[in-house]
C-alpha cells in the first residue's frame, strides 16, 4: 500500500476542436502539445520503473513506485483519447504522434539505467512548480474551454503533484548522486524541449488552426510575479538536494480529490471550478 490512489476517469474527445479554449488558443496549443508528448514520456517512465522494481528493497518505496507507474498509466490513456480525437480531425497528426513516441523510445534505449531514472526525476521535479500556477490560474487558462480537456488536465496535474516526490525517491534510493541529477540536466531538457517543439511545428503544418497562434503567449494571462515565482521554483526544483514534498500544494488539489471520491462527475464543469 502506498500514499497514490490510482483513478480511472473515461473520456469521448470525437470532435474535440483544436482551439478547445478559445478564449485562449495559445494554451490551447500548448495543452494539445502536451497530450501528444506525455505518452511517449510517461512510457519511458513506466519502463523504467519496471526495470528496477526488482531492484527496490524497501517494500514501501517498492508499493510507491508501482502505484507512481499506474498513475502514468492512468494519465496515458486519457491523452490517448484526446490525441485521437485530434487524430480523427485531422489525420496526418498520426505520423507527429508517432515520430514523438519513437523519440522517446529511442531515448530511452540510448541510455543506462542511471540516466533513465535521472531523467524521470528531473521532469517529475518540475511538477509541483509547474502544474501549480496552472492549477491556480485555472479560470484563465482551462475552465472557459471544453470541459473534457479541463477536466482531463485538471485529473493528471492533481496526481502529478501527487506523485512528485515519487521518482525522486527512486533516484536517491537506486542512483544516489544529487549532482549526476544536475549534470545531466542540461541534455534532458534539450530532448524535451525539441520533442515539444517539433510536435508544435508539426501542429502549425497540418492544423490549419494553428495559423497564426503563439504558443509561446500560454501563459500570457497569468500575472508576471506568478511567472516569475514559478520561473525560480522551476530552477529550485532542478537543485541536488531539492525535497518537493515540502512545496506549498494548492488547496484544490484536496478538493479535487475529495469531490472524486465522493462520486461526483469529475467531467462536469460546475463540479471542476
Ligand atoms: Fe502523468
Ligand atoms: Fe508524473
Amino acid at each position: 500500500m502506498s500514499n497514490l490512489n490510482i483513478r480511472q476517469l473515461s473520456y469521448d474527445f470525437e470532435g474535440i476542436d483544436f482551439v478547445w479554449n478559445p478564449q485562449n488558443p495559445a494554451f490551447s496549443y500548448l495543452a494539445n502539445v502536451i497530450s501528444f508528448q506525455t505518452i511517449g514520456f510517461e512510457k519511458f517512465i513506466c519502463k523504467t520503473v519496471h526495470e528496477v522494481l526488482p531492484l527496490i528493497e524497501d517494500h514501501m518505496l517498492r508499493a510507491e513506485a508501482e502505484d507512481f507507474a499506474k498513475q502514468e498509466m492512468m494519465h496515458s490513456k486519457g491523452h490517448m483519447t484526446h490525441v485521437r480525437g485530434l487524430i480523427g480531425r485531422y489525420p496526418d497528426l498520426q505520423d507527429v504522434f508517432n515520430e514523438s513516441v519513437r523519440d522517446f523510445e529511442s531515448k530511452w534505449a540510448a541510455h543506462s539505467t542511471e540516466y533513465r531514472l535521472a531523467y524521470s526525476a528531473i521532469v517529475e521535479g518540475t511538477s509541483l512548480p509547474l502544474y501549480k500556477i496552472i492549477i491556480r490560474h485555472r479560470e484563465r487558462l482551462v475552465l472557459p474551454g471544453d470541459a473534457r480537456v479541463a477536466s482531463l488536465l485538471l485529473w493528471h496535474f492533481c496526481e502529478e503533484i501527487e506523485h512528485r516526490s515519487s521518482a525522486l525517491k527512486l533516484y536517491n534510493a537506486l542512483v544516489g548522486k544529487p549532482f549526476y541529477r544536475l549534470r545531466v540536466f542540461p541534455d534532458v531538457g534539450q530532448h524535451l524541449a525539441a520533442n515539444m517543439m517539433r510536435i508544435a511545428d508539426r501542429f502549425f503544418r497540418i492544423v490549419p488552426e494553428a495559423a497564426g497562434i503563439d504558443m509561446r503567449q500560454a501563459m500570457a494571462d497569468v500575472p508576471r510575479l506568478d511567472r516569475a515565482r514559478m520561473t525560480a521554483s522551476l530552477f529550485a526544483s532542478q537543485l541536488p538536494f531539492y525535497n518537493p514534498s515540502r512545496g506549498s500544494v494548492p488547496d484544490y488539489c484536496s478538493i479535487w480529490q475529495e469531490r472524486y471520491e465522493a462520486g461526483a462527475d469529475m467531467t462536469s464543469k460546475t463540479v471542476l471550478s
